[in-house]
């Protein structure tokens, strides 16, 4: 079987009925395009053809766009709104912080000391901690952190693992074998430091540590596999990776910024039971407002802002940011974790997810197509017969945004990512119910 394909006039009718449910997106979208570039502002959603949905108000699982469709939203702003948006737990945080701090503070308040005890209550592996503004930043940063501390200069990452656009880690990070597809602002010479390996083979993770020996400050990984999980690790490799890097006195690295506060509410290294040396943080972990944080050893971590108290301000790394430890994402943060403490979110998002991921597999099966959908958790990832090499990535997407395209046209419709869906703790069985409804409406465009 190969990737279901559209014919242009299919494709035209599909393109029609979505123009005529959502006119205003339509004429909002030719308005931002003449001041936005394509990705300026946001950056995902913006890769939907023929246009994006724009969005008027969202609440708990839903969306509402500026044409008054209702969308069950499995999108969550990458997972960011993983408790429902305008979560009221979380709203009265952030007014709470607002009426004390006001819009911004760059001072000392005591709401970044919470927060990291809160972090480090979940993550035992985190002794200490350094909050930023985003996942990016935080994968960035990271990677000095390991050099500054080990001396050494090269990092090791694993093809089609994503870290964010910074210009450490990019390359190879939309899927395996992209390279240095959208890296053309980054001087080919920069990856001389990156060393970008299959994953799942310790063997050749070992011999890259032997013929770089004394080089490599750390390995960084997404712990469940690229994708956030799409394409999983086989089991025990997390460990193998830890006696490893042990073993070469090379630091270990979790990117857990997708998967920590989700997959369990202490991330992937609590389900596997592997503890990093250093962990990076982001999404979901302040609450929906823009923050990133990198945390671990305390001797590592140290290289941050020097302990000697002669020069107490002096580290061998200096990361100044006006927002860093914004009080509004401190505060929505420390409620967000707290939210998860008491409910049962996570377990619900995964059950929901395992039961996604089972209605699609029926509803392709009966409509005999090479399309498959699996769990990861509470992320259900999509397979063309499982694959999804590069040589395929055109039709891929092409069929992806097809697939996307009528889901929107459901209604209520579903709002996806590229590729997965990621589930809420507070998406319902009757949500699961409508989107395969939507999935199957989806599905038989093909047909
Ligand atoms: C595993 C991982 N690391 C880092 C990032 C970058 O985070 P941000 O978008 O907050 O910059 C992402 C974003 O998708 C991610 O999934």
């Amino acid at each position: 079987m190969s990737i279901p394909k559209l014919s242009d006039e299919k494709y035209r009718e599909v393109v029609a009925a979505y123009e005529k449910k959502t006119p205003k997106s339509k004429l909002l979208n030719l308005e931002s395009r003449k001041y936005i570039v394509p990705m300026g502002a946001p950056a995902y959603m913006i890769w939907h053809r023929p246009y994006p949905l724009f969005i008027d108000n969202a609440k708990g699982s839903k969306l509402y766009d500026v044409d008054g469709n209702e969308y069950i939203d499995m999108f969550i702003d990458q997972g960011i709104s993983y408790i429902g948006h305008k979560a009221p737990a979380i709203r009265k945080a952030i007014d709470k912080a607002l009426d004390k701090y006001g819009f911004h503070l760059e001072m000392c308040a005591e709401l970044a000391t919470k927060w990291a005890q809160k972090v480090m209550q979940h993550y035992p592996s985190i002794k200490k901690i350094k909050i930023v503004n985003s996942g990016n930043e935080a994968t960035e940063l990271v990677c000095q952190i390991a050099r500054a501390f080990t001396g050494k200069t090269k990092i090791i990452k694993f093809a089609g693992h994503h870290h964010g656009w910074n210009g450490v880690l990019s390359y190879d990070a939309l899927a395996a074998g992209s390279g240095t597809l959208f890296t053309l602002g980054i001087p080919n010479n920069h990856w001389d430091n990156l060393i970008n390996l299959p994953p799942n083979d310790i063997g050749i993770v070992e011999k890259a540590l032997i013929d770089n020996r004394d080089q490599v400050a750390a390995v960084v990984l997404e712990p469940l596999g690229a994708s956030t999980g799409g394409k999983p690790l086989i089991e025990g490799f997390q460990k193998q990776l830890r006696e490893l890097t042990t073993k070469y006195n090379v630091l270990l690295v979790f990117d857990e910024v997708a998967t920590g506060f989700r997959v369990a509410i202490g991330g992937a290294q609590q389900v596997l039971g592997v503890t990093p040396d250093l962990t990076c943080l982001g999404k979901p972990a302040g609450g929906g407002i823009p923050m990133g944080a990198v945390g671990g050893r305390e001797d590592v971590m140290s290289v941050v802002g020097a302990l000697d108290p002669k020069a107490e301000h002096f580290g061998p790394l200096f990361p100044m940011g006006s927002f860093c430890a914004h009080p509004l994402a401190m505060a929505a943060g420390i409620a967000f974790i707290e939210e998860l403490e008491k409910g049962d979110y996570i377990q619900n998002s995964i059950d929901r997810a395992s039961d996604l991921a089972k209605g699609i597999n029926e509803i392709t099966a009966r409509l005999k197509m090479d399309v498959s959908a699996h769990a990861i958790y509470s992320i259900v990832h999509f397979g063309l017969n499982g694959k999804f090499d590069m040589s395929q990535v055109i039709e891929v997407f092409e069929f992806d945004l097809m697939i996307r395209l009528g889901l929107l046209l459901g209604n209520p419709g579903v709002v996806v990512l590229p590729g997965h869906v990621y589930m809420s703790g507070v998406m319902t069985e009757k949500d699961i119910q409508k989107s395969l409804a939507a999935f199957e409406t989806a599905f038989k465009i093909y047909k």
